[in-house]
């Protein structure tokens, strides 16, 4: 018991408890996760994350299964561990709640690789720790309670959406509305096979955003996409009629190689979603000298932030229903002839346009490390390794080339101009992003406080889900539970 009376003592200055005296001697430990990432610095926490970003890319999880979803159950996990064992006292070490909070978070997710890389991971840094038995039994006891109970709060509704998003689109298919989103192939066999993604995103619990659609009212309500027709459509349109066109002449090399990084399956390599690039970010500029604690907090902040994020974007992108750049240019609409032949650098998302998802997701990494760090940082090289995957047009096959940026903004331009390149957006849904992603960021740094992040859903009612397109594009019309 003596132990849990120094509960309130900084643990990190002093070396008073025999029990406690190896904890953080040990901060830098060798990663032994194969990645791609260059290093700049590393501690349980981040060689955690850099483990999930190996199995998730590897294993093919379906969009579905959000990986912001799991990546903030990691990094809540191993926050909240450090705040049970600062108010318990318990006699451990926060590296020892750190590793069994994560290890549990990903052996949930991932157990085809338990046995290969997960358990070999926490088997060699609890060696590294040297620690006694009942130390060992603590951290295992503080980091899983945690752990779990995030894991079985969590709930999603998916296939209710689906229905809904289903039903909606269904209804428009005989009379498309110019400038709301529609199948690509409006044939019963076409629209049977259409996959969509991200639809149940938009329903799920936020951790610190309130209500995502009072949260736009509050925050975002500037933001919607043109009217069609319109001036301002007309200025969207002529910006991505060739920049996203695969058979522009004016193509570059640096267009293409800058639209497959941001958007191309790859193969053999670790950083295969926004959210992951910024990890590595972190990994590249984070100080040596950084502590657990502030590492696991930053890393707590930056992935609730990016969960956060994408359920608004969803929610403005299920809720202007904006058509992409091939159903436009195809179709067509009053001040613009059809393009039928119209065929984007990369294949079209199945999910709605306004604002980029992609842009969404840099912006907020960008923000939250730009308030981390007070400022900008770099140069950093983040992204290579592994060749691209098919479907990645001419470079399906060659190696991803790294990316080297000077600040987190120009990572972030970086994206905007992927998107553009790729087809998938206009300027104005890469503009707008922007502006969610760092709203997003700034409201997850001003609010986040030990009591909100919980992510539960309250009841059944959110198997009641109602989706419809507006009548015109510009209109407001997000899916919601109706009791
Ligand atoms: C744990 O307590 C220490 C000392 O009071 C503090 O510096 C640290 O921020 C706390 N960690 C968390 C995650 O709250
Ligand atoms: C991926 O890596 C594995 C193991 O190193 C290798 O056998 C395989 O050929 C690689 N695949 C590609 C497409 O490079
Ligand atoms: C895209 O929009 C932004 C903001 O309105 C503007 O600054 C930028 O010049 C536009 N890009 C192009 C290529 O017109």
């Amino acid at each position: 018991m003596w132990c849990s009376e120094m509960a309130g003592v900084d643990r990190r200055s002093t070396t008073w408890l025999p029990c406690c005296r190896l904890a953080f001697s040990l901060l830098m430990i060798a990663s032994t996760v194969e990645s791609t990432i260059s290093s700049g610095t590393t501690n349980v926490a981040l060689d955690w994350n850099m483990l999930f970003a190996q199995v998730f890319c590897a294993s093919k999880v379906p969009a579905a299964v959000e990986p912001n979803i799991i990546l903030a159950q990691l990094n809540l996990a191993q926050w909240h561990a450090l705040i049970a064992l600062n108010d318990t006292g318990y006699c451990t070490t926060q590296e020892a709640v750190v590793i069994f909070a994560s290890h549990k978070v990903l052996a949930s997710y991932f157990p085809f690789y338990t046995d290969i890389l997960i358990d070999p991971l926490l088997l060699s840094q609890i060696n590294n720790l040297q620690l006694t038995e009942s130390q060992e039994k603590l951290g295992k006891r503080l980091g899983e309670a945690v752990a779990v109970s995030l894991i079985e709060k969590k709930r999603t509704a998916r296939e209710f959406s689906l229905q809904a998003v289903k039903a909606a689109l269904n209804a428009n298919a005989g009379m498309p509305i110019p400038g709301i989103y529609r199948y690509l192939n409006n044939t019963p066999a076409g629209r049977d096979a259409q996959v969509l993604i991200f639809h149940n995103v938009a329903i799920a619990q936020p951790y610190v955003v309130p209500d995502p659609i009072d949260f736009i009212a509050t925050y975002l309500s500037n933001l919607k996409p043109p009217a069609v027709p319109s001036q301002e459509w007309d200025q969207q349109y002529d910006l991505s009629v060739n920049a996203g066109r695969s058979d522009y002449p004016g193509r570059t090399q640096e267009m293409n190689a800058n639209a497959a990084f941001h958007a191309c399956g790859k193969v053999n390599n670790t950083l295969c979603t926004p959210e992951l690039r910024w990890l590595a970010t972190i990994y590249a500029t984070l100080p040596q000298k950084t502590s657990l604690s502030d590492t696991v907090t930053l890393l707590a902040k930056i992935s609730v932030a990016f969960h956060d994020a994408l359920i608004v974007l969803t929610t403005l992108q299920y809720g202007f229903w904006f058509w992409r750049p091939e159903m436009a240019f195809k179709a067509g609409d009053p001040h613009h002839a059809p393009i039928p032949n119209w065929t984007p650098y990369l294949m079209t998302p199945p999910h709605a346009e306004y604002p980029s998802g992609t842009v969404t997701t840099e912006a907020t990494g960008g923000t939250v490390l730009q308030t981390f760090f007070g400022g900008n940082a770099g140069p950093y090289s983040v992204g290579g390794g592994g060749v691209y995957a098919s479907g990645c047009a001419e470079l399906t096959g060659t190696p991803v080339i790294a990316r080297t940026y000077s600040s987190f903004s120009d990572q972030v331009r970086d994206a905007q101009l992927a998107r553009i390149y790729a087809g998938a957006h206009y300027n104005i849904s890469v503009t707008d992003a922007v502006t969610v992603g760092s709203m997003v960021a700034d409201y997850v740094e001003k609010h986040f406080t030990r009591t909100t992040p919980s992510g539960v859903l309250p009841d059944t009612g959110y198997l009641n889900v109602f989706a419809q397109t507006p009548k015109a594009a510009g209109q407001f019309n997000p899916i919601r539970f109706e009791l």
